[in-house]
């Protein structure tokens, strides 16, 4: 099934977007640590590998982190000091101000003397005006987009795609779903056009197991990456009631995804998505999965029937070491 637009799976979800629209980051952060929020934390050593991977020894430039659907900025935060996200949840919902200056104030503070690596640069984008000057304001990245590309007329300016162009790594957490191929492609029009790694443009994705990953990686193939989905499979977060289990439930269900995995669980997990130029994506492939190992066993699906999905959608087995879906090259890159 080829889910081009998510509203179906979106109406069975709780609606979390109150709360990305709040000036300061802490009804995010107090909604999230209820329903114990553990995607941030999980993302953060396979961003980390990935941005490692991807320093160049001629690089001038520090690596650039698109990150797609940034919030508050919490997991560029999360990439520079080495914090967890429970400890970065504490100090703003027990040392900062819910008023709006003084809780950047205090944030930036906070943030220099955390600073662990300063070999990156994040630029976040999201379509919360609030989250994304909170996060600007206050460091928590280096530069802001704000805009929302679902929005039929939307386009990204001049600057926007310049900015772009720069970053080597897209990053995005928690957010496809959100978004769906109508923000991801004009992105990838713009995106690693200069980026000067080893592996070239990577990307890096978490994605619910509710939303199917198809239009996302058919977009990736049109602009000349490989797309795959590894075995991976990371909690997300509790649900927030039963209500929202049974809905979700069902859809995993009516998807024809199996569900005697996920039916005495309480909590939605995602699948790791990673692309890659054809040449580089075996490396970051394996990289990804070596990250895993150092992870909870709960994290690893172990050994999975390889699947590659046509352009069709039709599925076929595909021999292929340690990624479980992948989505080949079936057009010609774009032109670059
Ligand atoms: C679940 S939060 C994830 C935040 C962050 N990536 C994390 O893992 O903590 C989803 C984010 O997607 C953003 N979002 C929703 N619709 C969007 C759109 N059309 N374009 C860009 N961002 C969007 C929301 O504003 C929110 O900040």
């Amino acid at each position: 099934m080829n889910q081009s637009n998510y509203d179906e799976q979106n109406r069975v979800k709780a609606s979390f977007y109150a709360t990305y629209a709040a000036l300061t980051p802490h009804q995010y952060l107090h909604n999230m640590t209820a329903v114990d929020y553990r995607m941030a934390d999980y993302m953060n050593p396979f961003l980390t590998a990935v941005v490692d991977i991807s320093v160049s020894r001629f690089q001038q430039h520090p690596v650039r982190i698109l990150d797609l659907g940034c919030s508050y900025g919490v997991s560029g935060a999360l990439l520079k000091t080495g914090c967890s996200y429970q400890e970065l949840a504490k100090f703003f919902l027990h040392e900062t101000s819910l008023e709006y200056s003084s809780c950047v104030t205090e944030s930036k503070r906070w943030l220099e003397s955390h600073v662990a690596r300063e070999n990156v640069e994040v630029v976040g984008f999201d379509s919360s005006t609030e989250a994304v000057r909170f996060a600007t304001a206050s460091r928590m990245i280096d530069k802001g987009i704000t805009r929302n590309l679902e929005e039929n007329e939307s386009e990204l300016t001049e600057d926007e795609r310049s900015l772009i162009r720069q970053c080597d790594v897209l990053l995005s957490t928690g957010v496809i779903g959100y978004v769906t191929a109508k923000t991801v492609s004009p992105i990838l029009d713009a995106f690693g056009h200069d980026a000067r790694g080893p592996l070239g443009a990577v990307a890096i994705m978490s994605v619910l197991e509710l939303f199917d990953p198809e239009p996302i990686a058919a977009s990736f193939a049109e602009h000349g990456y490989r797309f795959g989905q590894l075995p991976i499979r990371i909690p997300q977060r509790r649900f927030a009631d039963t209500e929202e289990r049974e809905r979700v439930l069902e859809a995993l269900r009516d998807r024809g995804e199996p569900t005697a995995v996920q039916d005495p669980e309480d909590q939605m997990f995602a699948r790791l998505c990673v692309a890659a130029r054809p040449q580089s994506f075996e490396v970051l492939s394996k990289r990804m999965n070596e990250v895993a190992e150092a992870l909870p066993a709960e994290v690893r699906l172990g050994h999975q029937e390889p699947t590659t999905f046509s352009e069709s959608g039709r599925v076929r087995p595909r021999p292929l070491r340690g990624v479980s879906k992948t989505f080949p090259l079936n057009r010609p890159p774009s032109p670059r």
